[in-house]
């Protein structure tokens, strides 16, 4: 009896070591990510009702390095960190800007994405706000832990109202229920041109870079990602430049 208690300590102590390395993820054949799919073009659900976009191709191209297929759980930002830490995931990919506060918990790969903050109005209306502060005493809606939920919570007379997908904040933009929506600028692009009634009325230079999480201390896994990365930064030149120059060294 002994024997088995001892034998099951050890795979679970096992278990943790290996959760989330390399050999792990190769092992169970697939690389599992997380991220929230109310974000396009970096992640939306396409009319075959299948996750897309950006960062999911991006994934992809990590997986296909690795050899394994890719598994993608749709889960509410706010919940993809603790998914992260609790080893529900490998990676997050999902257009999350690298904070400070957020690198306390979790490690970020190496940037890929630049991004602003932008305000989203309804076109056939006098409010036009061009700074955040044009939004006091105005109903604001947000995706929930965002950088958007971030700085308009700064300001406390802005009236926020939080909500798990940005499907649903425009919705209440739609429906008057708020007066704008404050998101990263190229998701906003994204909204405006599906949706033509509303119009971004200004964009707030919050220099923001995205980056993709990995579990603190997950140091292979990072470093794979980072390399994933930086490849794809190469152009055939920097390629032909690396080939002929560097590698001769
Ligand atoms: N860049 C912003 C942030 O990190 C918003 C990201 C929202 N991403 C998403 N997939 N819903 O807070």
């Amino acid at each position: 009896m002994k024997k088995w208690v001892a034998l099951f300590v050890v795979i679970l102590i096992i278990g943790t070591i290996f959760s989330g390395t390399l050999a792990e993820i190769k092992a169970r054949g697939k690389l599992i990510i997380g991220t929230e799919p109310t974000f396009p073009p970096f992640e939306y659900v396409s009319e075959n009702n299948e996750i897309v976009g950006f960062d999911i191709d991006i994934a992809q191209r990590i997986a296909d390095e690795l050899g394994v297929k890719l598994e993608i759980q749709n889960l509410p930002f706010d919940s993809l960190i603790p998914a992260l830490m609790s080893d529900k995931i490998d990676l997050i990919v999902a257009g999350m800007t690298i904070t400070e506060k957020r690198a306390k918990v979790i490690d970020f790969s190496i940037p890929y994405f630049n991004a602003n903050q932008a305000i989203v109005v309804r076109g056939d209306e006098d409010f036009k706000p061009v700074k955040l502060d044009d939004l006091k005493g105005k109903k604001v809606a947000v995706q929930l832990g965002t950088t958007g939920d971030l700085v308009v919570s700064d300001i406390k007379e802005i009236k926020v109202t939080r909500f798990q997908k940005f499907t649903d904040a425009f919705l209440e933009l739609e429906n008057k229920r708020v007066d704008a929506v404050v998101l990263d600028e190229a998701v906003a692009n994204a909204y405006v041109k599906t949706f033509p009634k509303f119009i971004i009325s200004a964009v707030i230079d919050t220099g923001e870079k995205y980056g993709i999480g990995v579990k603190k201390g997950n140091k292979e896994l990072l470093d794979f990602v980072n390399s994933v990365l930086s490849n794809m930064f190469k152009s055939p030149y920097d390629l032909l430049v690396e080939k002929w120059f560097e590698e001769t060294k």
